[in-house]
């Protein structure tokens, strides 16, 4: 068997191929962005074809890099941006219409005709999520209703519906050449048709969401071999072993196996994740519930979550849209040329908010500005920003849990920023840690495939690789903690009622 286990992430603004060794460091990677697609205010699409041809790149990139070949490689994982949506030709391959992303708004008004009868929580009790924009299901309606002819071809089951997981699966296991149509439980938990007790599709809420159940991948665990690379492929028949929604990964790769261990990943927005262990907890204060990971026939975890939309955007915005940096990494230095906020609050409600408020009615806002302000204090407002929505989340995770953490695990592309992390660190008056391999992400899909195929044995096997790096300790004076977790909810309430 091959000495590595090579990872697929397919996130939101990049495709990685990742390959970690036994002890989970990592060897090599490639990686290749895609553009980012915005026909409307509010619509966010990619292309699904750019996301296969820079997956299979990436794959190339990190092979040739460490000088390895398939036969080095003891399973693939695949990990991937959740929610966003890819309808595609079951007998070509071509899909019918970009892949719909999380973040897109698009199908506000769709989500208005289902909650008419029952409101936002109807179908909450069953599938964990209340209706928005956020998930699959009104994206896939919004594709059947406006592309023409495609209903008719679902109904005649010549579409195959996935998120990005399942359409590299299809795409890495052949494709039009009896590619395999699958998810796992942890994708299938953000569609809204998934039922989380039975882990089957609903066929209630598909017939009022009028969509055929021959779309659908079939929903399988997180981590057995679901088929072999084909034969076109660089990892011909290597076993495609372990997929999980990237944000599920995650929580896997740092370890978190066990109900009551937590998550945080600051990317283009923000994730915490709590594992709730084999019991499905319901949410009084905002939380999705979903589910954490399944192990082939093992029992399924659940876990609780607070997602923010936008975090690590923000930063993107500020670079690509005001041109006020020229590298993501220049917002730190911006910021750090200013002591404090100056009184400025910036709230990047862009997709409405999410967690812990749920209002699509939402939309960004810049406040608290005098002419005292200046490019400084909007970086500093910007990174600040990340730090108020995690608390509010985390207030709300330690509310329903009942038991307040103690400590914060952290990964993802914004933990390099120390300035943000202390922040972190004094708003949560927690301690905030980073590991040493901070690829949970990849890792959490690599850890997957590996214990499918016994490259490696058991979870405590992988505990043992997960070692702290990095610790930032609370410091602020609880008046002041207090005064700015204060202001950032005056801020979030200006943001409230304006998309009539
Ligand atoms: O739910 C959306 C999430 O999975 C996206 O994650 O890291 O690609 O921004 P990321």
């Amino acid at each position: 068997m091959g000495g590595y286990v090579l990872a697929i992430d397919q996130g939101t603004t990049s495709s990685r191929a990742i390959i970690f060794d036994g002890a989970g460091s990592v060897v090599s990677s490639g990686q290749l962005e895609h553009e980012q697609v915005f026909p409307r205010a509010g619509w966010v699409e990619h292309d699904p074809r750019e996301i296969w041809d820079n997956t299979r790149e990436a794959i190339g990139r990190a092979l040739a890099k460490a000088s390895l070949t398939r036969h080095d490689i003891a399973a693939v994982g695949i990990t991937n941006q959740r929610e966003t949506a890819v309808v595609w030709d079951r007998f070509t391959g071509e899909p019918v219409y970009n892949a719909i992303v999380w973040q897109d708004t698009r199908t506000q008004d769709i989500v208005d005709r289902l909650a008419a009868d029952g409101g936002v929580e109807r179908f909450k009790q069953k599938v964990g999520l209340p209706l928005a924009t956020y998930f699959s299901g009104t994206k896939i309606v919004w594709i059947l209703e406006n592309v023409p002819g495609a209903r008719a071809r679902a109904e005649a089951g010549g579409l195959l519906f996935g998120t990005t997981d399942s359409w590299v699966l299809w795409n890495l296991t052949g494709g039009v050449d009896g590619g395999i149509h699958a998810t796992d439980v942890t994708n299938a938990s953000r569609t809204m048709f998934m039922d989380l007790e039975t882990l089957a599709w609903d066929e209630e809420i598909l017939a009022v969401f009028n969509v055929p159940r021959s779309l659908l991948p079939e929903i399988r665990s997180s981590s057995e071999i679901y088929g072999t690379v084909h034969t076109s492929s660089l990892l011909r028949e290597v076993p495609v072993a372990g997929i999980l929604g990237d944000q599920q990964a995650a929580t896997f790769g740092q370890a978190a196996f066990d109900a009551g261990e937590a998550k945080n990943t600051y990317g283009t927005g923000n994730f915490l994740i709590f594992n709730t262990g084999e019991e499905i907890v319901h949410s009084r204060n905002g939380l999705l519930t979903t589910v954490g990971y399944k192990l082939g026939d093992q029992p399924v975890h659940y876990a609780l979550e607070g997602s923010i939309a936008v975090t690590g955007s923000l930063v993107q915005w500020l670079r690509d849209n005001l041109g006020l940096i020229d590298t993501a990494a220049e917002i730190e230095t911006l910021a750090n040329t200013v002591d404090d906020n100056g009184g400025a609050y910036f709230v990047p409600a862009f997709s409405g908010l999410f967690a812990p408020y749920w209002r699509p009615d939402a939309r960004g806002a810049l406040v608290g500005l005098t002419r005292y302000v200046n490019k400084g204090h909007i970086a500093r407002a910007a990174l600040e920003a990340t730090a108020f929505q995690t608390r509010e989340v985390l207030d709300a995770v330690n509310a329903d849990s009942g038991v307040p953490l103690t400590e914060l695990k952290v990964d993802g592309g914004m933990i390099t920023n120390n300035t943000l992390m202390q922040f972190q660190a004094d708003i949560l008056d927690v301690p905030v840690i980073r590991p040493v391999v901070a690829e949970t992400t990849a890792l959490g899909a690599a850890y997957a495939a590996g214990l499918a195929t016994g490259f490696w044995s058991n979870l405590d096997e992988l505990r043992n690789n997960w070692q702290e790096d990095t610790r930032w300790e609370p410091h602020l004076d609880p008046a002041e903690r207090d005064r700015l977790n204060r202001n950032w909810k005056k801020a979030v309430t200006k943001t409230f009622n304006w998309v009539d």
